[in-house]
Parts: structure tokens; sequence; C-alpha cells
């Protein structure tokens, strides 16, 4: 009875493999649920120069290698991943302040979260560098 379970195993991994390679990265979900009290948080950092500035440089430890040193998401696991383009306006404009600070503190479909790795100021720092982003690009032109 060797055999056949030789078989078993070859066909059940050979199965396996193509199933893993159909496998797409989910669609992206634009209004997967965050908690109304979440998304109505008002943001208490006000987007200064200096929020900005603080927010891009995590942005660069924590997001640019997905998003891009540009957030127009050009880089190859941003294909795989079917990354958004950041500086694309129409993107967040129904995002509330709130509801980015959920979902860089949680993460969101492919993306990781933030977590504790960062301060809560921190973190809205950061929801105001990407608002910037769609600001200095208002044609996305690329
Ligand atoms: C591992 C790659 C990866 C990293 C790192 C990453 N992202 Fe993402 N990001 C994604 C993917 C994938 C999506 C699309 C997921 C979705 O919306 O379902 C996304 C979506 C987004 C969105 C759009 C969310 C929406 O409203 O739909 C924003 C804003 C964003 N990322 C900002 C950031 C910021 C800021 C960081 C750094 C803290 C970051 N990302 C780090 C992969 C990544």
């Amino acid at each position: 009875m060797r055999k056949p379970a030789l078989a078993l195993t070859l066909f059940l991994l050979v199965s396996f493999l193509s199933s893993a390679q159909e496998t797409k990265p989910a669609p992206r979900t634009t209004y997967s649920p965050v908690p109304v009290n979440a998304a109505r948080e008002p943001n208490p950092v006000k987007s200064t120069p200096e929020s900005i500035a603080e927010g891009k440089k995590i942005y660069g430890y924590d997001c640019a290698q997905c998003h891009g040193d540009t957030g127009q998401s050009k880089t190859d696991v941003a294909k795989k991943l079917e990354i958004p383009d950041l500086t694309n306006p129409a993107l967040l404009k129904n995002r509330t302040d709130g509801e980015l600070f959920y979902i860089l503190k949680n993460g969101h479909g492919g993306m990781p979260s933030e977590g504790d790795r960062v301060k809560p100021e921190q973190l809205w720092d950061l929801v105001n560098y990407v608002r910037s982003l769609a600001r200095k690009q208002p044609t996305a032109a690329h």
C-alpha cells in the first residue's frame, strides 16, 4: 500500500501548489469596516510642516518599502499586492482621519498593522503625511 499513499501525497501536493498559485490577493475592500467610534475620532494633531515631516520620517521606515518613496506604490511588492496609489486624491477622499488612523494602527487587507511600533501622536503625523501626498499631486499625473 505504499504506492497509492505516495500517489496521494503527490496529488495533494500538486493540488496544494496549484491552488496556492491561483490565490490572488483579496480584492481591495475600500469600505472594510472601521468601527464608527474610531472613524469619528478627530485628529488631535494639526497638519503642520513639523507634523508632516515627522510622518514622512516614519513613512520612510515603515511604509516606503511597499508604497514607494513617493507613495505612488510602484514597487515590485506593490504590483504583487495590488497596493493603491496614495497620491491619487480619489483614494482617501471618503476616509476620515480617524479611519486612516485605525487602518494604519490595525492594518487593512494585505497591509500590516503599525500596532504599538509608534506612539499615537506619530500615527497622527503619518495620517497628516499621507494626506499631504494626495495634495501635492492633485492631478495624480504619472
Ligand atoms: C507589506 C506592504 C505594506 C506596507 C509596509 C504598508 N502598506 Fe499600506 N497598503 C498595503 C496594501 C496591500 C494596501 C491595500 C489594502 C486594502 O486596502 O485592502 C494598502 C493600503 C493603504 C492605504 C489605503 C487604505 C484605504 O483606505 O483603503 C493607506 C492610506 C496606506 N496603505 C498607508 C500606509 C502607511 C502610512 C504605511 C506605513 C505605516 C503603510 N501603508 C505600510 C500594503 C502595505
